[in-house]
Parts: structure tokens; C-alpha cells; sequence
């Protein structure tokens, strides 16, 4: 393991909807090394929820096959790699508009990717039809002493401003 990352984790499940409950804790209890708030802990579970479904419905579909998660803690960033073996995604930018599904009849509204872009800092996907798709995603968990830092910062700046004007 190179030196660069904090920490590092790997899960393999198989694709069953029974597993996305498990993922989602899993990848929360690992993120939470990195102490965030219970907002973006949420926001993560989220995001691994909706790409986890993802690998198992459009993935996999009536099949089996494995999902794999690779987790990664680099200083305040968590970077999660979420992939399957599947079918692929034909034209990943079409599939990443928001309300398109390739399934509405099982009730899906095509808002996967988009609740991922909102909820992450970053979300890239690669795919290869009958090869599989990997969905990387990205957050910097924002420490509370540091967003007070921040705050601090601006009324400072704020007070330097006032005083030049
Ligand atoms: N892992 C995957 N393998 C194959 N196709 C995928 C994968 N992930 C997404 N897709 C394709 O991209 C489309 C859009 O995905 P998205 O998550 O945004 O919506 P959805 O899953 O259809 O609906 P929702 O997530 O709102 O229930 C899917 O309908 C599917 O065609
Ligand atoms: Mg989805």
C-alpha cells in the first residue's frame, strides 16, 4: 500500500437487494473514521445506496454476480470505487440525465446519478458494454473546527475590506 493513503478498504458482496443495506453501513462505518457530521454521513449512504441498486438492477439484472467496493481515506476526502461486472451503460452522459431510466415499469425515476452528483463532490463513471461499470465518487468531509476556521477567515477578511474601503 503506498504510503499517500490514510486508509483503504475492500468489499465484495454479491448482488443481492438484501446487500445494499450492508454496503451502506459498511462504507458509513468506514467514512466515519474521518469524523463527519451526520448530514454527510448521510449524503455518503446515500450515494453508495443509489450506486450499489444500481449494480444490482441494471447490472446485473436477473443474474448474479459480485459488486465491488474500494474505499479510500486521504487526509479529509473519502473516495469510494463502486463496480460490477454487468451489462455496462450503452451512452454513459444520456444515462447521467436526470429522469432517464432504462427501467420505469420497476418504478424508477432515472434520479440515481443526479442524487450521486448532489450528494458527492465528484462522481465519474466508466462503463463497457458486457464488461461492466465502475462509478467513482468523491467528498471532502469538512471538519467543524475547520468550517469555524473558515467562518473565522471571512469576517476577518470582511473587517480588512471595510477598513481599506
Ligand atoms: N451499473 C449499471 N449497469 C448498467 N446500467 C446502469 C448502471 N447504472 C446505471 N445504469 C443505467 O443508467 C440509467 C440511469 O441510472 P439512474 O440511477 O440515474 O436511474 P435509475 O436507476 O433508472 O432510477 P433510480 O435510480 O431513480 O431508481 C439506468 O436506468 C440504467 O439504464
Ligand atoms: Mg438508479
Amino acid at each position: 500500500m503506498s504510503e499517500k493513503f490514510e486508509n483503504e478498504m475492500k468489499l465484495e458482496f454479491l448482488s443481492k437487494s438484501s446487500n445494499e443495506a450492508f454496503a451502506r453501513i459498511a462504507v458509513a462505518a468506514f467514512a466515519s473514521q474521518l469524523d463527519p457530521s451526520i448530514e454527510e454521513l448521510a449524503d455518503i449512504k446515500t450515494a453508495v445506496s443509489e450506486a450499489v441498486t444500481n449494480s444490482i438492477i441494471h447490472g446485473y439484472e436477473n443474474k448474479t454476480g459480485m459488486v465491488k467496493i474500494i474505499g479510500k481515506l486521504i487526509d479529509n476526502k473519502i473516495i469510494l470505487e463502486i463496480s460490477d461486472s454487468g451489462k455496462g451503460i450503452e451512452n454513459i452522459d444520456v444515462a447521467k440525465e436526470p429522469l432517464y431510466t432504462t427501467k420505469p415499469n420497476l418504478e424508477r425515476s432515472g434520479m440515481g446519478f443526479t442524487i450521486m452528483e448532489s450528494f458527492m463532490d465528484k462522481v465519474e463513471v466508466e462503463s463497457i458494454l458486457d464488461i461492466g461499470t465502475k462509478v467513482t465518487m468523491e467528498k471532502k468531509i469538512k471538519k467543524e473546527d475547520l468550517l469555524k476556521e473558515e467562518s473565522k477567515c471571512t469576517s476577518q477578511d470582511e473587517l480588512i475590506h471595510a477598513t481599506n474601503e
